[in-house]
């Protein structure tokens, strides 16, 4: 078995999912109104916990390529902005890319990396590609990057990409779908613009399960949910940052088939 692939879980995890799964379809009201909303909160607060972050800066999703097009599909772009990626980045998320540039007209810059690469050269290589767009009259706006690859299986020098997006005033989007339980990670020390992890890969969590980390003072910038729902205001009633958040909890309710594998299974895969 190769974790990384899909993800597996303890069976005591998969026991107490199916449980959940059965309280929703035979006592629907109460659960849904009452258990649901609560058991979420409390599994990202614990989730939020390990991230060493405020839980009101983690939401819980499906999987890591939601977190990319909720990231990518709510920034505003100028026709000069562009976003920065790899020639290693997931395919899934090179096409996020591509399908955000349709959309809202912005462009693109793929990083080319060939492997074995010194961390040092890689770091080189964004920094020319950041004068190159800037050269072109273009404004670097986000760069994705990696926790660990898929493919190569390499682990990117994200700290110090963090660190450089900083300096030069480019938001950051780390593609972490390789993070969670594999690697440490302090959020507060890192200061990801936005992060974006799979639990259900390394965290021992069942499918389908991910985080999505938004700092307060970015959350202005993620207006809607994909797709948007219930509990989306429109721009001109209200610009409330904890909005993300709300609609999340509420999309998830009509959506808990797939959402039990968010609670508090991470609890017993940490116990076990
Ligand atoms: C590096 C990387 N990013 C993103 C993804 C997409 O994850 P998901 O299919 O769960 O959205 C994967 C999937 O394996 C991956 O390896």
């Amino acid at each position: 078995m190769h974790t990384g692939s899909f993800g597996s879980v303890p069976t005591t995890v998969l026991d107490l999912m199916h449980k959940y799964q059965h309280q929703s379809q035979v006592r629907p009201d109460e659960f849904l109104r009452y258990d649901f909303a609560q058991k979420l909160n409390e599994s990202r607060a614990a989730i939020a916990e390990q991230l060493h972050v405020p839980s009101s800066t983690v939401v819980l999703i499906q999987n890591a390529t939601t977190g990319i097009n909720t990231v990518l599909r709510n920034l505003q772009y100028d026709a000069n902005d562009t976003i920065l990626y790899f020639s290693t980045t997931y395919g899934a998320c090179q096409n996020i890319v591509l399908s955000t540039m349709e959309v809202s007209k912005c462009q693109g810059h793929r990083i080319e990396l060939e492997y074995p690469l010194p961390d040092e050269e890689l770091l080189d290589r964004v920094e020319v590609a950041i004068r190159a767009v800037r050269d072109a009259g273009q404004r670097p706006k986000v760069l994705m990057l990696d926790t660990i690859c898929s493919l190569p299986a390499v682990r990117m020098p994200f700290e110090r990409l963090l660190e450089l997006c900083k300096r030069e005033g480019i938001l950051s989007l780390v593609d972490g779908a390789h993070g969670y339980g594999a690697l440490p990670l302090n959020l507060a020390e890192l200061c990801p613009d936005f992060f974006v992890s799979n639990c259900h890969k390394w965290g021992l969590v069942p499918r389908p399960c991910a985080l999505l980390y938004v700092p307060e003072h970015n959350q202005k910038l993620i207006r809607t949910t994909f797709p948007t729902s219930s509990l989306f205001v429109y721009t001109c009633i209200s610009q409330s940052t904890q909005l993300l958040l709300l609609v999340q909890t509420s999309r998830a309710q009509y959506d808990v088939p797939k959402y039990t594998s968010c609670l508090d299974c991470h609890r017993i895969a940490g116990a076990s």
